[in-house]
């Protein structure tokens, strides 16, 4: 995998299984390894149930992985004692989908902003202070502070939700679907704030999606996730303009090319996504590939380099290049 200098965020084989329906056992991240430079955005992309929100939250150890390891700023996670790990927690901040149905409906906003400091054991003033200064911040009137959670618009409560990440400063967020519950309109403008809070702060994103459209204007590089594996990492410029993965491929079927030439498989053909308690033998993408020979559902693809920080996992790249 391609490696980062000085990466904030290094994961290695991280891996992590759920007991599922009559006992059957739940591949719910099989091995995925990333570095994530201070400051760059990592865009993880992948259709519902192949293990975003897992990784995510492994690394923000809200999750414990059965396997595999993680560094954040050059310390290895497994050899910190409690109490070093409750300060790097406060380094890494999550924000969610529906911060909505994660607000308390009786904390008005000031409470809700201030809530991660709070818990942190910070005096009221300092408290008072910080939420004074991140209102304006996240684009939401000093007024609101006293406001509650249901007096608000979708992209309003992602303001919010915003803000409570940002209380403590973090490095590192992991922006799990931000904008997916949000009208079109209003996703661009939170993914400009996004952006600028970024800018300037030099915050570190891994930034969830199932949509590759959405994570155009913010990603700096690109992994592609299929049933808890990474099928496909590159530089977004690379990612959008020479797929190699087919389901790469798959998935920009959805996005306006710049590149008609590049061969494409439409995801609305190719049917639905195999079940992470029953993962295909071999490549796990074998029983929706267009492309699929016989090696593909006995020999799992390993990741393989093909450009400057460009990878993927398929057993047909060079014949598939085209
Ligand atoms: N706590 C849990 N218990 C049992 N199974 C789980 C648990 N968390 C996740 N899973 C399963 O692990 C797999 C990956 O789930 P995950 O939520 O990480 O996927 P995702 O890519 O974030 O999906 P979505 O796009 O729907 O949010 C799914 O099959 C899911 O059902
Ligand atoms: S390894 Fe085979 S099945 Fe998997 S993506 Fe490549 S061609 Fe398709
Ligand atoms: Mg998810």
């Amino acid at each position: 995998m391609s490696e980062v200098a000085q990466p904030l965020v290094r994961a290695r084989a991280l891996a992590r299984h759920f007991p599922g329906q009559g006992g059957k056992r739940v591949t719910a991240v099989d091995g995925v390894s990333f570095d994530i430079a201070r400051g760059e955005t990592l865009a993880l992309v992948g259709e519902s149930g192949c293990g975003k929100t897992t990784t995510g939250r492994m690394l923000v150890r809200l999750v414990e992985p059965d396997a595999g390891t993680m560094a954040f700023d050059g310390m290895d996670m497994a050899t910190l004692t409690a109490g070093e790990l409750r300060g790097l927690r406060q380094r890494m901040q999550l924000i969610f989908q529906d911060p909505g149905s994660a607000f308390n409906p009786r904390m008005n906003v000031a409470t809700l902003i201030a809530e991660p400091m709070r818990l942190a054991g910070y005096p009221p003033a300092e408290q008072r202070a910080r939420v004074a200064e991140l209102l304006p911040l996240v684009g939401l009137a000093p007024e609101y502070a006293e406001r509650f959670p249901h007096e608000f618009s979708g992209g309003q409560r992602q303001r919010i939700g915003i803000a409570r990440a940002l209380a403590l400063r973090p490095d590192f967020i992991v922006c799990d679907e931000p904008v997916s519950a949000l009208d079109v309109s209003v996703q661009a403008q939170v993914i400009n704030l996004l952006t600028e809070l970024q800018r300037q702060f030099g915050l570190t994103y891994l930034f969830i999606s199932h949509d590759l459209r959405v994570v155009r204007h913010v990603a700096t590089r690109i992994a592609v996730m299929y049933l808890g594996r990474i099928v496909e990492t590159a530089p977004k410029a690379a990612l959008y303009a020479t797929p190699r993965h087919p389901y790469t491929r798959a998935l920009l079927s959805a996005v306006p090319s710049h590149r008609p030439g590049v061969a494409r498989t439409r995801l609305a053909d190719i049917g639905e996504i195999a079940s992470a308690d029953a993962i295909p033998s071999g490549c796990r993408f074998h029983t929706r590939c267009p492309h699929a020979i016989a090696l593909c559902r006995e020999k799992d693809p390993e990741l393989t380099t093909i450009g400057d920080g460009h990878e993927a996992a398929c057993h047909r790249l060079d014949d598939l290049a085209a």
